[in-house]
């Protein structure tokens, strides 16, 4: 049995990870292990450091968080036909879930269990840093878009066929954005996205047809005249005051008026000084302001939880049915590019500190 090392959160809100061994465990029923390659940081890896466990309330200390790992399966569990040992794949890690709760099933160790369908092979040119971007940004992404109570748009193929429909993408260079670009137009959506200016040429290149400054006093009305003419699909919103501005892009246009919300309203990057205080004010007049303007307006919204696809028909869409494919096709690409902040368990803290200073159009990684 291999010997496991983790990047253990110990406690609540300490600091640094604690780098010590872990047991290693032997795959179930349609799961896989994996020798993690390498893996990504996601905001919410240093909101849980940070905050403790408000978003995630049945996590018990000590804990290995981290979703998205990239590496060699080195055991399958029975029953298990997809994968073979040896095979280089990609994975969403669920160990925060409240089914799981498991230390076994977290990205920051050296040994991950993986769900069957939470995993997708890799073409073998795709490099275990490029691919570590995609799961989680990738699941939030289909779930707002794919899942029946979000925006339950056509599922993706590799040869899409064109719906007439248009949705904006708001936060098109975050990670869940480039994913959900690409990911739309594989289902047949033209897309509109908001970015920076220096992001545009690359978000066009993801497949977005027109590119929007989220910092421009005329954005949302240069975005509902270029809805003009056009029927929407609604929209997915990721980013600070997303949701806000696209309640008021999706009232003056035709068509679906649904919001796929991934971001919750609270200030990002977060404030230095009183950090609660001020996340919760923030928190509440932003839903307030959402709950209003929904009602008044009739548009529906919907907060994303970006592991519920694991659990339902979504998950084997994306990960069974098109990933694989389009990644081997080359229809869809590792997004955004990875930022690899140094080799080994010790780096993950870097990585978090990283992430939560800001990156634009990229993804903290650590290589294993
Ligand atoms: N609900 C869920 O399950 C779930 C899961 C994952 C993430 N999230 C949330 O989704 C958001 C994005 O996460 P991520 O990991 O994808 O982020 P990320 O990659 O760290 O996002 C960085 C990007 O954010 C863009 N950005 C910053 N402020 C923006 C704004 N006001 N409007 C539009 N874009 C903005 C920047 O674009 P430019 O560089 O072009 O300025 C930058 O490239 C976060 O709020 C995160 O908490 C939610």
């Amino acid at each position: 049995m291999p010997s496991n090392t983790a990047a253990w959160q110990t406690a609540p809100k300490v600091k640094p990870l604690e780098v010590k061994s872990a047991p290693y465990t032997s795959p179930q029923e349609n799961e896989i292990v994996i020798k993690n390659g390498a893996v990504a940081i996601n905001p919410i890896d240093w909101i849980i450091q940070d905050m403790g466990k408000m978003m995630f309330s049945s996590l018990k200390y000590p804990f290995i968080l981290g979703f998205d790992t990239a590496g060699e399966v080195v055991e399958v569990g029975p029953g298990v036909t997809r994968f073979k040992v040896g095979d280089r794949v990609v994975g969403h890690a669920n160990g925060t879930d409240e089914k799981y709760n498991s230390p076994a099933h977290g990205a920051f160790q050296l040994y991950t269990v993986l769900l069957v369908n939470a995993a997708s092979s890799i073409p073998s040119t795709l490099s275990y840093e490029s691919a570590a971007v995609l799961p989680l940004g990738l699941s939030t992404a289909a779930c707002g878009l794919f899942q029946k109570d979000q925006l339950a748009l056509q599922h993706p193929s590799t040869s899409p066929k064109p719906t007439g429909k248009t949705l904006l993408v708001w936060g098109g260079a975050t990670s869940v954005g480039c994913n959900a670009i690409q990911l739309a137009v594989a289902a047949g959506y033209e897309v509109l996205t908001t970015c920076s200016p220096k992001n545009f040429d690359y978000v066009k290149k993801l497949g977005a047809s027109q590119a929007f400054d989220y910092n421009s006093k005329t954005v949302i009305n240069d975005l509902i005249r270029a809805f003009n003419g056009k029927t929407t699909a609604g929209a997915i919103s990721i980013g600070s005051r997303a949701a806000e501005n696209c309640l008021d892009i999706l009232d003056k246009c035709k068509g679906d008026k649904f919001i796929s919300m991934a971001s919750y309203p609270v200030p990002q990057p977060p404030p230095k000084k009183f950090v609660i205080l001020s996340i919760a004010a923030s928190y509440l007049s932003g839903m307030a302001e959402i709950w209003v303007k929904s009602k008044t307006r009739g548009i529906r919204t919907n907060f994303i939880f970006g592991s519920t696809l694991l659990y339902n028909e979504v998950g084997k869409a994306i990960y069974v049915d098109f990933l694989p494919q389009a990644l081997a096709e080359g229809t869809f690409i590792a997004a955004p590019d990875p930022l690899v902040v140094g080799k080994g368990l010790e780096h993950i803290q870097a990585g978090y500190d990283l992430q939560r200073k800001g990156v634009s159009a990229k993804k903290v990684v650590v290589s294993l």
